[in-house]
């Protein structure tokens, strides 16, 4: 940006390139203004043309080529120019060359997946790692870790750690080894030994809450923050988690290559073990909730081993029938899903008498067959003054089941989660603590629904929590004060933000929606079509009327509308639930028992009177999963999070408004020159825009009295 365009002469350039992303190439001769090709030397020798894109009059330039000697420097920061190509390539070099996964960009630890077990996660490189500073170390996760440890023991900070990135990066084996560094280096040398339980509990969350998409076999299907208790000796007393936005219709729906969550898998694997017979599982092939995207193995595993681990972790957790009752609820959603439901003409449906399913789910779970069938395939509605039970066309009547399922796994879900919590609090008063958040990335795949549109929102609200910490809040205070200077350029995803969730934004169109009787999935898109049509960042693909476009800050990802609705709504009808309540399976009925305290996990639709609907005025009480998504990144968690998360104090405490002031000051007098680099152990670049020349900055006189001496020339 601040470069003099006139003077180009042999620097080298980042070119886009179809196959390799971004080539690189040498600028031949010296660009003039009104040129709208630069004439280029590509690597191989050939010589080629850059056409600058759009308006000739502003020509965008290609991204420039840092000086080869910086290229693989351990911090991205002390790169002189930082953008894709640069990061890239960095990136790049560290790991081809020399098989360095970490590199630092400032505060943020950045990790590339290297696909297969590397030697450097050792007990013997823990130790290395603890006490020492970020800055002297090579980029690990341990450094992380350890800085997290150390800011908490030494300066009485609470820390969090977040861990971000697209499906498949890594996140969830990072945030295991950031858990496993304080598990060792705070052994608490009680006998409970916390801290192996704290990791222990992996491998029952994975196999509830993880499954096999197509980019990652083990993939995280919900948000887990976990933070973990320290006493006043900084040693492990316990852990807390929290889950957020769990996957509820993988339960009942998986795509092409796609698996339902491990455990079923698991479960069907084992289905020949004794204590299993009662449960009458066989191959998951034979399962409708788990065979519907064609394979049900994963290569390189062994569903019938890993069955044996989380049985194992289960019993760490406490004795008792508990994991007994967890086989036997998701034995009986298995068969809830095979139940059968046909069409009976007139907009009715029924299921044959004597369906297997229908009777194995409703023996395992002690409901009543008969009760079922009726409030799958009926509904109670409500007259002016009477009640009737109204037939359900077939579809509705397969909605109510998979509704069913995914509620009860969602139930089970939560329930596993808290008995874990409870396994891992031990007495004793938490003095400080760390939390690990890992939260799903950014997601964008073939087909897109209102999963991928929770989960992109949520981590849009994050990278906005992220920006507003790094960036902005510095940023504004320099421009309240005027002075002219330019931080790290931020993407400020705001304007996303606000097309989200503003008034008449997506979500409150979707709500809105969602309270007339009539509402149908195409209405509200019409209705995003001509409200946000003017919005930059919404579009209406060329060749669909069933889709969506939004410019999300990491992707374009296109939405298909089918299904928002029901899924906005979450809702299930409450005869279904007044059934389960009404269990003789203790454990069962208190899952929607809970319902009626806890109602913003879930809750029940009541049927409407069927007179012409008015719309409630009170709005605000009914929350939708939307709603829930917009709770849970601002004020839930991530707020929380971000306020106990320590930037590094150096940085902070001398990149104050008044010091930039002061460089200003001394700066002002002189002809002056482009950059200066603030040379903590972090490198920070600094830009003055008003310097043009190089060669006055080194005139420049900084006087010892103002400690700049960690101010660097570039
Ligand atoms: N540091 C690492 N060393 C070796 N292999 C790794 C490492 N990080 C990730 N992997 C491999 O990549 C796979 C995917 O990683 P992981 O499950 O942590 O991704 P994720 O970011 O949590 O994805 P999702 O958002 O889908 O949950 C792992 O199963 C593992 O095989
Ligand atoms: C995948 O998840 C399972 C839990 O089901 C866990 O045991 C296993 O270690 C994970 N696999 C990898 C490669 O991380
Ligand atoms: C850290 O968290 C603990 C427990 O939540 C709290 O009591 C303590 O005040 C917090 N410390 C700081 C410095 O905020
Ligand atoms: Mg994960």
């Amino acid at each position: 940006k601040h470069w003099q365009m006139t003077s180009l002469c042999l620097l080298g350039v980042w070119i886009p390139d179809a196959e390799h992303v971004w080539k690189s190439a040498e600028i031949l001769r010296d660009f003039h203004s009104g040129d709208n090709v630069l004439d280029l030397l590509l690597e191989d020798g050939t010589v080629s043309e850059y056409r600058f894109p759009v308006d000739p009059s502003k020509p965008q330039l290609p991204p420039l080529r840092n000086p080869d000697i910086l290229v693989g420097e351990n911090d991205l920061t002390a790169l002189s120019y930082l953008h894709e190509p640069a990061v890239l390539h960095n990136l790049k070099v560290r790991f081809v060359e020399s098989r360095i996964i970490y590199t630092y960009c400032g505060i943020i630890l950045v990790a590339v997946n290297p696909n297969k077990q590397l030697p450097v996660y050792g007990d013997a490189i823990i130790h290395a790692y603890s006490g020492q500073n970020m800055g002297d170390m090579d980029p690990h996760i341990f450094a992380v870790a350890e800085e997290a440890y150390k800011q908490m023991a030494r300066n009485h900070k609470n820390q969090s750690i977040i861990v971000s990135g697209e499906s498949g990066a890594g996140k969830t084996v990072s945030a295991r080894y950031a858990m496993r560094y304080f598990a060792v280096v705070s052994k608490s040398g009680s006998q409970t030994r916390v801290e192996d339980k704290v990791l222990a509990s992996n491998p029952i969350t994975e196999a509830i809450g993880n499954a096999k998409t197509t980019r990652n076999d083990n993939s995280s299907r919900f948000g887990k923050y976990t933070e973990i208790s320290f006493d006043r000796r900084y040693r492990i007393i316990g852990a807390n988690m929290r889950t957020y936005l769990l996957e509820k219709s993988r339960v009942v729906f998986q795509a092409d290559n796609e698996r339902n969550y491990h455990i079923f898998y698991q479960m069907c694997s084992s289905a020949n073990l004794p204590e299993f017979r009662n449960l009458r599982l066989s191959n998951a092939d034979k399962f409708r909730y788990t065979c519907m995207g064609g394979d049900t193995t994963i290569e390189g595993v062994d569903d019938k081993k890993d069955m044996e681990e989380t049985r194992r972790t289960f019993s760490l957790l406490g004795k008792g029938s508990f994991q007994l009752d967890v086989f036997r609820v998701l034995a009986a959603i298995l068969h809830l899903g095979n139940v059968e439901i046909r069409s009976s003409g007139d907009d009715r449906s029924s299921v044959p008498p004597g369906d297997p399913h229908l009777a194995v789910f409703c023996e395992l779970l002690g409901v009543s067959a008969e009760g079922l069938v009726r409030w799958l395939c009926h509904r109670r509605i409500v007259l002016v003054a009477e009640m009737v039970v109204k037939p359900v066309p077939r579809e509705r009547a397969v909605n109510a089941r998979d509704a069913l399922a995914k509620q009860i796994y969602a139930h089970l879900f939560d329930c596993i989660i808290n008995r874990i919590n409870a396994a891992l609090q031990v007495p004793g008063k938490q003095h400080a603590f760390i939390g690990v958040l890992d939260i799903y990335g950014f997601e964008t795949f073939d087909i897109n629904s209102f999963e991928q549109f929770c989960i992109n929102y949520a981590n849009e609200k994050l990278q906005q929590q992220f920006n507003l910490h790094v960036f902005k809040l510095e940023q504004e205070e320099y421009m309240k004060e005027d002075i002219p200077w330019t931080l790290i350029d931020f993407y400020d995803n705001q304007p996303v933000i606000d097309l989200i969730e503003s008034k008449m934004g997506i979500l409150d169109l979707l709500d809105e929606e969602c309270l007339f009787p009539q509402g149908s999935d195409q209405s509200w898109l019409q209705k995003l079509y001509n409200y946000l049509d003017t919005n930059p960042l919404f579009e209406k693909p060329r060749l669909s009327n069933e889709a969506f476009v939004i410019q999300h800050f990491a992707d374009k990802v296109e939405y298909q509308c089918r299904g928002f609705l029901e899924k906005n709504r979450d809702a299930l009808y409450e005869e279904l639930v007044d059934l389960m309540r009404g269990s003789e399976f203790p454990f069962l009925a208190n899952f929607f028992q809970e319902e009626e305290r806890n109602t913003a996990t879930s809750k029940t639709v009541k049927v409407r009177p069927a007179r012409p609907s008015v719309k409630p005025a009170n709005k605000q009480l009914r929350t939708s999963v939307g709603d829930k998504v917009k709770m849970f990144t601002p004020s839930l968690c991530i707020v929380k999070i971000l306020n106990s998360y320590t930037p590094i104090d150096d940085f902070e405490k001398r990149v104050t408004s008044s010091f930039v002031r002061k460089v200003q000051g001394l700066l002002q007098d002189h002809e002056g020159s482009t950059q200066l680099m603030l040379d903590t152990d972090y490198h920070f670049q600094v830009m003055f825009p008003f310097c043009s020349s190089s060669q006055a900055l080194e005139l420049l006189q900084v006087p010892n009295s103002l400690h700049l001496d960690f101010l660097n020339r570039i």
